[in-house]
């Protein structure tokens, strides 16, 4: 598996994980009307490519083929972690993560981390020393989720 920076022609590919990733790793947490509100078919390729200009991202392949990707911010936030269907379980995202913590890190600090992690997420957070902070209601397009601030640091 190679970690490297993302370009801006991985948008396509990027969001054809996500999409994916939502609709088949979160079968079992969320509903039909709930994953196409978070991942609507097809993904708007607009919207992602100015989503990941204002994110740092970073992508995971393997022989051309995308596994996973996680976008950040500076302040600590993970905004996105994916990883794709056929590639779960098999360390993509927890390799992903200490790459952002890599980046993250000035000086030998390590940075304070938060997310908004969904159910499926909640396991894979929590494994890595993140804290549920706060049980959330989200609405989106009309359909809400719960999802679970969490904090670690
Ligand atoms: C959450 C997600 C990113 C984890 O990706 P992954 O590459 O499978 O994670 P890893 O292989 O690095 O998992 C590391 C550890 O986290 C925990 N973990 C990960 N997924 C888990 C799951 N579905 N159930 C229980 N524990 C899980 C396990 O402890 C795992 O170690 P193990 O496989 O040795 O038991 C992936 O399931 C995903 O993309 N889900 C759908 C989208 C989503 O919810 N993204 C996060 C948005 S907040």
């Amino acid at each position: 598996m190679k970690l490297r920076r993302y370009r801006a022609a991985d948008t396509e590919g990027l969001a054809a994980v996500f999409t994916s990733s939502v609709h088949a790793l979160a079968v079992d947490q969320y509903d039909a009307a709930q994953r196409h509100a978070w991942a609507s078919l097809p993904p708007d390729l607009d919207e992602w490519r100015q989503r990941f200009e204002g994110l740092h991202t970073i992508v995971a392949e393997e022989a051309g083929s995308y596994l996973g990707f996680i976008s950040y911010e500076e302040n600590g936030h993970i905004d996105l972690l994916y990883t794709a269907p056929g590639a779960a379980r098999k360390g993509v995202a927890s390799a992903l993560l200490r790459e952002a913590v890599t980046q993250l890190s000035t000086a030998g600090d390590t940075p304070e981390l938060f997310t908004e992690a969904s159910l499926v997420a909640v396991p894979f957070f929590s494994r890595h020393g993140f804290e549920i902070t706060e049980e959330q209601t989200l609405v989106r397009r009309g359909v809400s989720f719960q999802r679970f601030a969490m904090r670690r640091g």
